[in-house]
């Protein structure tokens, strides 16, 4: 990494327990690579139970202060964390084009979007109201407050390196929650730079604790079971929040899930096309098609399909696949070589069962993780690729005859993400929006996420809400709390 031009100061090969940097006690490392070049970018610490179990000892001893301190104080905290994500953003930016691959104009945008969560959560901590209910008698008053739940435990992917840390670690601080994280190992250089940057924010030894590790399923197991953690965040894929969700049954942990998609992208006959084209090309195609929320399969109705094609085709030929810190790149590679297995096998499996390649395909000369961006005609629900979640920048139309059968096979999935649809029809806006089993909707908008708004899902896509002011309630119990006695 040395070779680089970010700040040495956010280049961290350590882990951080309890306001120390450090390395596993076995020594072991993970080597982590940049997916564009192949190259070796450096090593972080290989942990495993016994580092988890410390740093789970650090968040709950440094819970007690943690909580007692004001919203303000904590809220004053987050924002001058907030200031230094700013200030550092190009380096922070620079990090994660090199070990994720998506294009700088993204990972530009990933570090706003990440700050945008710790400048909210930096307000919204001093808005957890309790409530006074009704008397049930007399001598009695009932009231309710607010509590942050306790020592939180946040498991991170690699595809999202900086916002899906920072939309679960924000709202839980300033709830008065202290954390355990464990970001993915394929990018923990961008966590641990926004770890360097809390330590310089002042944020309290033992509040924030950040473990690498390669051993998802015993760290994985210490976190579910240990009872001082009192909930656990999770953003990933369906089979391992599922095998999360049973391994913490036994110490009853409330729990944010944020699983798998099979987003569908419908366009009705009397859409705005320019619209359509241009937003199911950011839809499909952002971090290379590398998103939960990402278009999974695009429904035309019949009256419009050959034209939004053609015209669809056009715009996704305009894409530049190549290094993401090229500054005219909008296509970066995918993360690794099982995700390029993975997509291979279900084009192959498509065009097998009669699916039809207008673009792309295969690979992409760039390297051996870029694909190229491909689109698949003639494909049914029916087939594998409509089904399962690709999780990489193909295309996959289906053709519909009406509203009906488009619902039905939008809603023909376990996922329940999100979705998009395209239309003018303003009766049809509210129709369908009620009818799509999915918690995100976008209604002639395909870029949903922000920090005002409650991302999640429903169905086998998960459950809570992270954003908003219901992301903060995710980090808090409720106390009742009865007066007797009141004459
Ligand atoms: C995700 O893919 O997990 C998050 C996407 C987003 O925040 O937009």
């Amino acid at each position: 990494m040395s070779s680089l031009s970010v700040n040495s100061s956010l280049i961290k090969d350590s882990a951080y327990i309890n306001g120390l940097w450090c390395q596993a006690e076995s020594g072991r490392t993970i080597k982590v690579f940049n997916p564009a070049t192949g190259d070796l970018l450096g090593q972080v610490p290989d942990m495993g139970p016994a580092e988890t179990l410390t740093a789970i000892e650090a968040a709950h001893s440094a819970l007690t202060h943690w909580r007692a301190v004001t919203p303000k104080a904590r809220g004053q905290l987050l924002r001058r964390w907030f200031d230094l994500i700013i200030e550092h953003q190009d380096d922070l930016a620079q990090l994660m084009t090199l070990e994720q691959g998506k294009p700088l104009f993204e990972t530009r945008g990933e570090v706003l979007y990440g700050a945008s969560y710790v400048e909210w959560y930096a307000e919204e901590g001093k808005r957890a109201y309790g409530k006074i209910f009704a008397a049930s008698s007399s001598d009695k008053r009932a009231l309710s407050i607010q509590q942050p739940i306790g020592v939180v435990a946040a498991i991170t992917p690699w595809n999202f390196p900086n916002a899906m840390i920072t939309r679960k670690i924000a709202p839980a601080l300033a709830a008065g929650c202290t954390v355990v994280v464990k970001p993915s190992e394929e990018t923990p250089f961008s966590a641990l730079a926004l770890m360097a940057l809390a330590e310089q924010a002042g944020i309290p030894v033992g509040v924030i604790n950040m473990i690498t590790s390669s051993q998802a399923v015993e760290v994985g197991a210490v976190l579910t079971q240990d009872s001082r953690v009192r909930k656990l965040s999770f953003t990933g894929s369906t089979r391992v929040g599922k095998l999360l969700y049973s391994q913490s049954a036994d110490t009853v942990k409330k729990l944010s899930l944020e699983l798998g998609g099979n987003a569908p992208f419908i366009i009705f006959d009397d859409a705005d096309l320019d619209a359509a084209v241009a937003g199911a090309v950011i839809a499909k195609f952002r971090n290379a098609g590398q998103t939960c929320v990402c278009a999974n399969r695009i429904l035309v109705q019949d009256g419009i399909h050959d034209e939004f094609v053609a015209r669809f085709k056009a715009a996704v030929e305009q894409l530049i696949v190549g290094n993401g810190l090229a500054p005219s790149t909008t296509l970066g590679p995918v993360i690794n070589q099982a995700a390029i297995d993975k997509i291979t096998s279900l084009v192959r499996r498509a065009q097998a069962q009669g699916a039809q390649v207008i673009s792309g395909g295969q690979t992409h000369n760039a390297g051996p993780l870029f694909f190229s961006p491909t689109i698949l005609t003639q494909v049914s629900q029916q087939m594998e690729i409509a089904q399962q979640e690709i999780f990489g920048p193909v295309a996959p139309i289906i053709r519909f005859k009406d509203e009906a059968e488009a619902l039905a096979m939008a809603n023909d999935t376990p996922y329940g993400l999100a979705a998009y649809f395209y239309t003018e029809s303003h009766s049809r806006i509210w129709r369908f929006a009620e009818a799509l089993e999915f918690g995100m909707v976008g209604i002639n908008e395909s870029i949903l996420s922000n920090e005002i708004a409650p991302f999640g899902g429903v169905k086998e896509s998960g459950q809570g809400r992270e954003g908003s002011s219901l992301g903060l309630d995710d980090y808090m119990e409720t106390k009742y709390l009865c007066m007797g006695g009141i004459r």
